[in-house]
Parts: C-alpha cells; structure tokens; sequence
C-alpha cells in the first residue's frame, strides 16, 4: 500500500486540525491532578493573611485531632530546604523555613489528609497569631524609592542626546501610562502529584518546564537531580504562571517524603492569585521629540514595577521603545519598588506585551499633535535597522503587515475627528497599534524512530500547555520524512526524554522544532544508507534491514542572535463602540497581520494569535488585580472578581501573516507566535476608545467610569 503513495509534500504550511483534539474533548487526556495513584493523600495550604509580620504561634490542636489527618507541617518541622537558582525557582524564599511573613498568601502550614474534603476540613481549623509590622503594598506612592535591578536584559540604555533632541524638538510630548496587576488565571490551577519509590521522586506536574522542576525540587531537597523525574503530559493552559517553580512543587515532594506517601497538591482558584507570580503593574514615563511632520528625534522612556521585599523582578516595561521605531536619540530604564508581596513572574506576552502600551498610545497622541494619520505616522518612522544597535532585523515584514491588515480593516475609510464615526446610538472608534515582541530560543534535543510498520515516533521532552505542539512537532518530523502527519506521534513531557528548554517565550517551535527536524533529517539519510529510496519503502528497508525499528538523535543549539536584531511584528487595527447614554466600552472587531517568519501550521498559529487577541482585550477592558492596601491584600481572589474577556467580549479577530523564512531565527525559518497576538491589542482599544469619545486614557484597563461625564 504505502509503495503506491504520493510523497505528502508540505506537511509544513498545512493547516491541520490538532491531533490532540480528540483526546482534549472527550476528556481521556491526563492532566496532572488526574494522574490515578495509589494511597494518594492530599495536601491543602494555611496561608498567611497578613502581609508583613512574623508568626507567634499557630493553633494546630483542633486540625491534629480532625479525621483523616496524617500529618501538618509548619515551619517548625518542615525540614530545611536549600536555596534553588531563581529562575527557574520562581522565587528566593523558601516556604515554611522561618516565622517570617513576607506577603499575604504565603504558606505558613500545609496539611496532609487521608482525602481533600478532609484536608480542607482540617486546614480551616488552624489559627494563627502574628506580629503584624508596618507594610505597603502600593509601589505607585512610592515611586520615589524606585530601585535599579538587573536581570535578562540591560536596565539602562542610552543612544544619542536625549536632553538636547527633545530641547530642540518642535513636538513635544511627556506623558504617564499605566498597566495594572494582572494574573494568569489558565483553566487549571497548578498542581503536583508527587511519590517516592526507592529514593527516586517522581512528579506529574503541570508545569512549562519539566527540567525546570527537577532542578528546583532537587536543590531545595538536596538530592542529584538524576534522582527526579517530572512529567506533565498536558498542561490547562500556563501563560507564564507554569513556567518557573513555586512553593508547592517544592512543598508537595518534601512532604511526600517524609510521610513516605504518594501526595497530591492543587492550588484553589483563590491560591492561584498568591503561590505563584503575576504580572506586576507599571508605571510608564514616556517623553517623546518630534518634528512637526511626526518623524521622531527623541524617545525617552522610564518604567517602574513593583516587587517583592526578597526579590528584584524586572518587568522589561520601556523595552519596546529600544527597537521598535527609527529614532535617533533613545533612552530607556527600569527601576523596582520592593513592597509586601510576593514575586511576580513573566505573564503572557512578558516585558513588550506591557510596553507597548505606553509607546503606543504615545505614538496615537503625538499622531493628534503632528496631524498625521497614526498609520502614516509609524511609516515615517519605520526601523530598517535596530536603532538602538544599528543591527539589521533577521526577518520583519512590518511594512506587508500594515498594509495587509489596514485594506483587510478598511483604514482609508476612517475619519480622525474624535466622535466622528457612529453606529446607530453608538460612537464608533478605530484605533491601530504596532506589536512587537522579542525573540527567545533554547537549546533542544529529540529522538526520531521510524517503527517496523513504517510510524514514526518523536520523542523530545517539551510540554504541551495548549499551543499545539502535539501538532506541529509532528508535521515538522512528517515533512522532514514526507510522511502523513496522522502516522507521526510525539511523547513529551518527560525529563527522561531528550532535554528541551520550557514552554515559555515563544520558543517551542523554533528550539523544539529545529531539534525534531535535525533528528528526522538523520533518520532519514540512515535510511537511505540502508537503500530506502523514500516514505514509501520505510517499513520495507527495515524489514530487509532485519531491523525493528531505527533511531536518530537531533539537536539545536541557537547562536547568540550576534549580528540580527531578532524580533516578530505586528500591526493591530481594532473598533470599539461607546454607547451614548451608558459607555460601557466593547471591542467590535480586531484585524492583526503578522510578520513571525514560516508559518508551520496556519490553523494552530492563527489560534494562538486569537487567544493573544483575547489577552488583549483583557489588558485593555477589564483584567486587574487590585489590592487593599490596609490588609495588603488582593480584594477578589476569583473569577467573579478578576474578569477575563468571555466569549460576549470576544468579537471576530482577524489574523493575517506576511510569512518570510527566516533563517537566522531557525534552520525551519520559523519564529515564536505564542506571545506576539498579546502584544498591540490593548493600546490599539485604548486608541480606538480616544477616537470613539475624545477622552484619552492611559491608564488601562479602561473602566466605564473613566468615561463618564
Ligand atoms: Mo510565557 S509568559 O514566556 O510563558
């Protein structure tokens, strides 16, 4: 039969349906706190409800004598933890090692029952008394305490004379944009299953880097790592909250350790808002010199983010403005404010997702000043070049992407008068933003086996959290070996699979990717050695080859981005409409076109770019984390009180891709499309809200009040 096929070219650029669909809707895919085990005891936290303080003493006499309960841990029999690399530890401080409380959330005991309901039962129990001391949890009244901190990037850059262009600029414009606390909130809540058997630790977690676990579980327990393996078949979902490792990863095999009991840990809803990160605010200072036709002379931007008392997390918020537009003169810095809470972390699109709300709503004010269309004027603007390194772009096809989405949008039809447009008894507005997000990859190892009966088997550690990688990974192996992408399957999730980096910063594709194409690439020339001629005489060579099966290994180990400025693009159109008498703002279409390099599965991508477009909505009309800044805590620990968009929120988003190949970011010509579609929406609404009513807001997300009277 297969001697007869026609090689299936192409299995890259087809759209084809997730092959992990059938298994994700009829629910016999196994997220961690599904994995079945034996003796399973449950693990439930006490947290702290203040945010500063140091604990007296904690009542555990009712909990101890609750049904079910086999042991409680507090910091005074918790067994001392080392300190782990942070990251991937996803902060310093260790759990349950002193009566210290360094934010509201913290875990100060965790219970161990028989079940949950009796774990719970038995949490509620436990009282504790504290030492509250004097806290502050507001950064944006402590501005003035703004620290300087380091991490991935530089804090500081410098290009040009930023004092003397913006003296000499006949354009002037100086503003604060502001970003709120945001959480991740993905379907599942985080959770780990965890046992031991004859001194090996064995995790299902749900988690965006299996190796990541491993060595923080590792180092904290001072064990080898060889000692560890994590596994997490699927993942509900991360956006960043999954990406590095948090108390009760560590907690859960600690304490399964020492009750010699297989333990599972899920965090509630209300957990999920304190045991682990979140995005921090921002506080955005954005000063910009023109001339009067709007071509920019100086670009000044400083951000400021909160983080925790032990921890110096950067949120890169003033990164955008080093790259994306052509500026002669540009100056960027980011300083923290250490308050009472815990550490943030990376959230979906991290660092330019947050930044370019303020350049851009910047770039739409300074449009209105130089009366200059804002499409026309981020052309007269265009980078060629990195600006701030003079490095040429390894692929950007921005320029296709205004285009494209503005004739899809129908641009050339907007009237720039604020409150011009109307539909019906509405005000309509049209708003447009550039995205751009940064490029990260990893290195990657695979395995690709061709079986007796001529499947394919690609096995490379990575996680599925959602993206597609069930689908894509195997077409790239399918279109190395013109095979059927329905006869490849891939293992994953599993550190005793071939390493790959984490499920973060859009790196899947290229880094996994390019490790799977390598491997099957080598498959296949081990073929032809045998005397395969092609797909349809694998089985048959092996068979000839008195073989079962046949095995190559792959890597990719990215080079420095050394002499390419390495980023994806975006141009983002959107329409709101305002209503006249009560202007609750709703987004009514969104078009995006994309400059990400090779596109390898049109149909996932375009997914992944919606559900950006959809954190995008968020960003701009509805997510934020308040806090009490009495108690130090989060005023709404669920989903009744922290909206995300759903679906009546949701209109059609539009997505279009100006492909390239590009072959500095990846020998498949492929880039990193999980992040971009976060990126542009939000201030793109922002936008769009200004030209519907005439009232500029930078301070997001936007909330009816704002546009009241
Ligand atoms: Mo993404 S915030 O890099 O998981």
């Amino acid at each position: 039969m297969s001697r007869v096929m026609a090689p299936p070219i192409g299995a890259i650029g087809v759209g084809h349906d997730r092959l992990d669909g059938r298994e994700k809707v009829t629910g016999a895919a196994c997220y961690a706190a599904d994995t079945p085990v034996e003796r399973l005891a449950h693990g439930v936290f006490v947290a702290a409800t203040i945010p500063r303080g140091r604990i007296l003493r904690i009542d555990l006499a009712l909990a101890d004598a609750a049904p079910g309960v086999l042991r409680i841990f507090t910091h005074e029999n918790m067994p001392r933890l080392r300190p782990a690399p942070s990251p991937p530890a996803g902060q310093s401080l260790m759990p349950l090692q002193s009566d210290r409380v360094a934010y509201e959330g913290q875990p100060i005991a965790l219970v161990v029952a028989a079940t949950l309901e009796q774990a719970q039962h038995a949490a509620s129990l436990i009282a504790a008394e504290y030492e509250r001391q004097p806290s502050s949890v507001d950064f944006r009244s402590r501005l003035d305490r703004a620290a300087e901190a380091s991490s991935f990037f530089e804090s500081d850059t410098h290009l040009g004379n930023v004092d003397a262009a913006l003296a000499g600029a006949p354009l002037r414009l100086a503003q604060r944009y502001r970003t709120a606390d945001r959480h991740h909130s993905p379907l599942e809540p985080s959770a780990t299953l965890a046992r031991w058997e004859n001194g090996m630790l064995t995790l299902d977690d749900a988690t965006q880097y299996v190796w990541g676990v491993r060595l923080v579980v590792a180092e904290a327990l001072g064990i080898p790592a060889e000692r560890v393996r994590v596994r997490s078949s699927y993942a509900g979902g991360g956006f960043g909250c999954k990406g590095y490792v948090w108390p009760h990863q560590v907690l859960a095999a600690a304490a399964a350790r020492e009750l010699d009991r297989p333990l599972k840990v899920v965090l509630t809803r209300a957990q999920t808002f304190t045991s682990h990160g979140y995005q921090t605010a921002s506080e955005q200072f954005v000063e910009i010199g023109a001339q009067r036709d709007g071509r920019l002379l100086a670009l000044r931007n400083t951000s400021v983010n909160p983080t925790s008392q032990f921890d110096a997390y950067l949120e890169y918020c003033a990164i955008g403005s080093r790259t994306m537009y052509a500026v002669p003169a540009i100056e960027t810095k980011h300083r923290v404010v250490h308050v009472d809470r815990g550490t943030p972390t990376p959230m979906r699109a991290p660092h330019d997702g947050v930044a370019m709300v303020g350049l851009e709503i910047a770039m739409d004010e300074l449009a209105y000043a130089a009366g200059v269309d804002p499409l026309e004027l981020r052309l007269r603007n265009y980078a060629e070049r990195d600006p701030s390194t003079g490095k040429p772009f390894s692929s950007k096809e921005l320029r296709a992407c205004y285009r494209l989405a503005a004739e899809r949008f129908g641009w050339g039809r907007r009237d720039p008068r604020p409150g011009s447009m109307r539909a019906r008894r509405q005000r309509m507005g049209w708003g447009m933003a550039s995205a751009l997000m940064g490029t990260f990859r990893f290195p990657a190892t695979a395995r690709v086996t061709i079986e007796g009966d001529g499947r394919v088997l690609v096995e490379a550690g990575t996680q599925e959290i959602g993206t597609g990688v069930r689908t894509i990974i195997p077409q790239i192996a399918a279109d190395v070996l013109g095979v059927p992408v329905e006869r490849v399957r891939i293992a994953l999730g599993d550190t005793t699979l071939p390493e790959t980096g984490g499920t973060f910063g859009s790196s899947t594709t290229m880094s996994v990717g390019s490790a799977v194409a390598d491997a099957a690439a080598k498959a296949a020339a081990k073929l032809t050695e045998l005397g395969s001629s092609g797909p349809g005489d694998y089985a048959a060579t092996l068979a000839a080859a008195g073989l079962t099966h046949l095995s190559a290994d792959g890597a990719w180990q990215p080079e420095e981005n050394g002499d390419w400025s390495m980023h994806t693009f975006g141009a983002v159109f959107a329409e709101v409409r305002v209503d006249e008498d009560l202007p609750v703002p709703r987004v009514s279409r969104v078009v995006g076109a994309y400059s990400a390099g090779r596109i390898i599965n049109p149909k996932t991508a375009r997914s992944q770019i919606q559900g950006g477009m959809v954190w995008g909505i968020g960003q701009a009309l509805l997510e934020e984390s308040p806090m009490d800044p009495v108690l130090g805590r989060y005023l709404s620990k669920n989903l009744a009180g922290y909206l995300v968009p759903a679906s009546a929120d949701v209109p059609e988003l539009e997505v279009l891709f100006a492909e390239a190949f590009d072959p500095h970011a990846s020998p498949l010509g492929a880039k990193g499309i999980g992040e971009l579609g976060a990126v542009g929406v939000g201030p793109a609404i922002a936008n769009a809200v200004f030209h519907a009513t005439g009232i500029r807001l930078r301070d997001l997300p936007i909330r009816t009040e704002m546009l009241l009277g």
